[in-house]
């Protein structure tokens, strides 16, 4: 059933939110897009819109040109610096709070959901906030944050202390396996959920997009928050039509009003 903002929010929703036992939010782009963190694959304004993920998001772009991918990725981590947690943020932490055993998984790489106050946040696509040797892998910290606003075309990463090699975004590229241990809680976390809540993704990147699926076949409800059509629609028991930063705040009014 689809639903248009403004709406009453289902009651059958808020009933299985209210008694949801193990709950998984899994959130992407879109759940940041109030806060002014740009999407991947909307039109005009995606990332994918306006850069080229084979030059900017493979282990072989880096390789390539390391000082102009290294920029990039600074430059975003300086953006989403300026930026803070919108209502759907603040509202996910306050489910996680009311649902003790609830989980929530992201696609995303910002901080947002953290600095909402979530915790054990289940970045499956890695974070901006992270570095790594693109040489050894060992983990490294991050040199301070561009100026707000500072749009560098190339930037020399720096370098590994341990074997000298470049540092690398702690982020997941195209072609590379996720995080073994944070996808293997996030797929035990969806096998055992009995409601799974989809919010601002466009469930076109796999593996992650095979979570709600695999949600719903191990007898979980699902609830899709995108004001676009998703592939996830047709099995899903509810879609909001909605921004996230109104529909998740409704909801969570609608299941416990103050
Ligand atoms: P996409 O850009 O593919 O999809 C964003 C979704 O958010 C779209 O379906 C929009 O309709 C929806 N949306 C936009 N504004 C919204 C709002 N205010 N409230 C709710 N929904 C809204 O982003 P992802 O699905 O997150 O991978 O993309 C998945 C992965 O593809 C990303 O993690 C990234 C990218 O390549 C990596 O970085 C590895």
């Amino acid at each position: 059933m689809s639903t248009t903002f403004p709406f009453p929010v289902p009651p059958l929703l808020v009933d299985a939110l209210r008694s949801a036992r193990r709950l998984v939010a899994f959130t992407g782009a879109g759940v940041s897009a109030e806060s002014g963190v740009a999407t991947f694959r909307d039109a005009q304004t995606g990332i994918w819109a306006r850069f080229s993920p084979e030059a900017l998001a493979t282990p072989d772009a880096f390789a390539a040109d390391p000082e102009r991918v290294w920029a990039w990725y600074e430059t975003r981590r300086a953006g989403v610096l300026a930026t803070a947690p919108n209502p759907a943020h603040h509202a996910l932490a306050g489910l996680a709070a009311r649902l003790p055993e609830s989980r929530l998984i992201t696609q995303n790489v910002d901080d947002l959901h953290e600095r909402a106050g979530s915790t054990g946040v289940l970045h499956l696509h890695g974070s901006l906030f992270a570095a790594r040797c693109f040489d050894c892998a060992r983990p490294a910290p991050l040199p301070p944050p561009l100026a707000a606003g500072a749009q560098p075309d190339r930037l020399a990463p720096p370098r590994c202390t341990a074997c000298g090699g470049p540092l690398r975004p702690g982020v997941v590229w195209f072609g590379e396996s996720l995080p073994a241990d944070v996808w293997a809680a996030a797929e035990a976390a969806t096998a055992a959920c009995d409601l799974f809540l989809c919010i601002g993704t466009s469930a076109l990147v796999w593996p992650a997009a095979e979570l709600p699926s695999l949600a719903v076949r191990r007898g979980a409800r699902l609830a899709v928050i995108n004001p676009a059509p998703t592939p996830l629609d047709r099995a899903a028991g509810w879609c909001l039509a909605a921004p996230a930063g109104q529909a998740l705040p409704a909801l969570l009014a609608a299941a416990w009003p103050e």
